[in-house]
């Protein structure tokens, strides 16, 4: 490895707490870009209603069809066909199959119907249509949602915003985009950059996401720590209700307290209020000088307190703080090609990887410098390493970014997303470790700086007795501490039952008030996000 060893290494006692000093690297760091892959799942699709009554995607997932949506004819078909042409109108088996299939594979629908709308008339023809029909629809971005929104349970038509890929305008003084909402985010991250700005958000999934679904997810990802949320972000936004009303809220203004701020009830109901069809977003300036470290920990204590190190100390130059356990880099290590652990093989538990991003090279590498050798000779941090290049930098990232690509190579994967108060956040993922003694790989990993914990539980295949050791106990557990059983990944399927370990029965009830109002005859995304008694 081309390290160039610090001249303050020598001054530390200790040979092994040293760093590896670096220049900054000049770009935002390459990551790598994930497309979607669909992995062949246990079950065939022919099985699919099988599928639902499996349990392996959450505990007592009993959902039977509901009788009251009809099924689709070639009446349909030849209607969407008279309004989408027909390259808008999918039938075709093997892209149907890919679209049925989520991410991981392990959520699979039967849709026999994939359309692709051009512009917001189009989708309000084809929701008007489906209402008055009532034929379920489920609204499809890049589909690389973890919690089985993005695709059918049964039959329900699939509405993919794909074909909505336009930037609309770029307001260069003010740093707002406006664009169709099937734009990809790295796409979206390369045009701003030309401009001098970037996204506000990032996420291990951008060479395949769409801006929408990250809107009606409420994407969370890299930068949260630093920009924030989308519900901050998002500067305005058009939708598609269920009836085909178009919804312009599209402003583009910072301040604008006239009424109640709709836009917000779309950004994370995950398409079960209406479908996002353009979107304006804020998106702050490029910083010149980027630089990234990977460290090593010996305990979770020490991690918390250089996280709050961190923000004391690095504070408006903070720009990620990810972190990640030993078992996580054990499986990188092990399915992912070409990445190399940056540390010496140790009794090292726990990685954590800081970057920077700021306006002045020099100042930047300084106080970074200085925090990392205090933090050294504090004893929080064991070894580290800082990127001398873009390739260094890309490499801590895709050990980072790679943990759900190498998690589902494993073959099945429970994957819970918690919010959890930093002090206790791993305490569940011990506990998890021993509850299931050795029948399943725990992994502890996530969005530290934002107490934001993924619990990946890996098995070779699914299997109800490890299920039943996970859950009710992490739902009952995190709501015990008053966490959040979804910080950013959503509800979809996997946890439209389990709201109310979040949420009090009232908030639920009046939800439930807002989806009816919205979408009286239910047709978007069904059996997601709410549980199906308060519908
Ligand atoms: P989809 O998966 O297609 O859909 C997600 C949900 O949104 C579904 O319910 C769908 O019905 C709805 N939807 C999609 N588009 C629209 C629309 N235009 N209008 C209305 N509803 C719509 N998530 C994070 O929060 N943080 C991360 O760091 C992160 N990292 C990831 C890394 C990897 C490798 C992967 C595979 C996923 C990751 N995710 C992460 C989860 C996922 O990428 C995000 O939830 C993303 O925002 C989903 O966008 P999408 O376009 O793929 O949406
Ligand atoms: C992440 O932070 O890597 C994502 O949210 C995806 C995941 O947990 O699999
Ligand atoms: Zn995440």
């Amino acid at each position: 490895m081309p390290h160039t060893q610090h001249e303050f290494a020598n001054r530390t006692a200790n040979s092994c707490r040293r760093f590896h000093w670096i220049p900054s690297v000049q770009h935002s760091p390459c990551r790598p870009r994930i497309n979607v892959e669909t992995y062949e799942g246990q079950y065939s699709a022919n099985k699919a209603s099988e599928v639902q009554k499996r349990t392996f995607g959450s505990a007592a997932t009993q959902i039977q069809r509901n009788p009251a949506y009809s099924e689709l004819t070639s009446d349909d078909v030849s209607y969407f066909k008279s309004i989408l042409g027909d390259n808008g109108v999918i039938q075709d088996e093997d892209r149907i199959t890919v679209a049925n299939v989520d991410w991981m594979g392990k959520y699979r629908g039967a849709s026999q119907l994939l359309l692709l709308p051009k512009s917001s008339v189009e989708v309000s023809k084809i929701l008007s249509y489906c209402n008055t029909r009532r034929l379920a629809v489920v609204p499809q971005g890049g589909n690389t949602g973890l919690v089985g929104g993005s695709v059918p349970v049964y039959d329900e038509v699939i509405v993919s915003l794909a074909g909505m890929n336009k930037i609309i305008s770029f307001d260069n003084v003010n740093g707002i985009l406006t664009c169709e909402a099937g734009c990809v985010l790295e796409n979206l991250s390369t045009f701003v950059e030309n401009e001098g700005c970037i996204m506000p958000l990032d996420l291990g999934a951008k060479g395949s996401c769409h801006i929408g679904g990250n809107i009606s997810t409420n994407a969370g990802g890299l930068r949260f720590i630093r920009y924030g949320s989308l519900h901050g972000n998002v500067l305005g936004l058009e939708a598609v209700l269920a009836d085909g009303t178009i919804l312009d809220m599209l402003t583009t203004l910072r301040k604008d307290n006239t009424g109640y701020d709709l836009k917000h009830l779309f950004i994370g109901s995950e398409g079960s209020l209406g479908v996002v069809t353009k979107i304006s977003v804020l998106t702050p300036a490029k910083l010149p000088s980027t630089n990234v470290a990977f460290l090593s920990c010996n305990d979770y204590t020490s991690c918390q307190k250089l996280l709050l190190a961190a923000r004391r100390n690095l504070g408006e130059i903070l720009s990620a703080f990810e972190f990640m356990d030993n078992n996580c880099i054990d499986l990188a290590m092990r399915h992912l090609e070409g990445v190399q652990n940056p540390l010496p093989a140790s009794q090292t538990k726990f990685y954590v990887l800081i970057e920077t991003t700021g306006s002045d090279e020099s100042y930047d590498k300084t106080k970074l410098e200085a925090f990392l050798l205090r933090s050294m000779e504090d004893g929080l941090v064991t070894d580290g390493v800082i990127a001398q290049d873009i390739s260094q930098a890309s490499n801590f990232w895709r050990i980072r970014e790679g943990i759900s690509e190498a998690s589902v190579k494993v073959g099945a994967v429970h994957k819970y997303d918690l919010s959890i108060p930093v002090e206790k956040l791993y305490d569940i993922v011990e506990e998890m470790r021993s509850r299931l003694g050795g029948k399943a790989e725990v992994l502890g990993y996530g969005h530290l700086g934002d107490g934001n914990l993924h619990l990946n539980i890996l098995s070779s295949k699914y299997d109800n007795n490890i299920l039943a050791q996970i859950e009710p106990f992490v739902y009952e557990w995190t709501s015990a501490q008053r966490g959040s059983i979804s910080a950013e990944h959503g509800l979809g399927l996997m946890k439209a039952e389990k709201i109310h370990f979040s949420k009090s029965p009232e908030a639920v009830q009046l939800m439930g008030s807002i989806k009816k109002l919205l979408d009286p005859n239910l047709i978007l995304n069904p059996y997601k996000v709410l549980p199906q008694s308060v519908l």
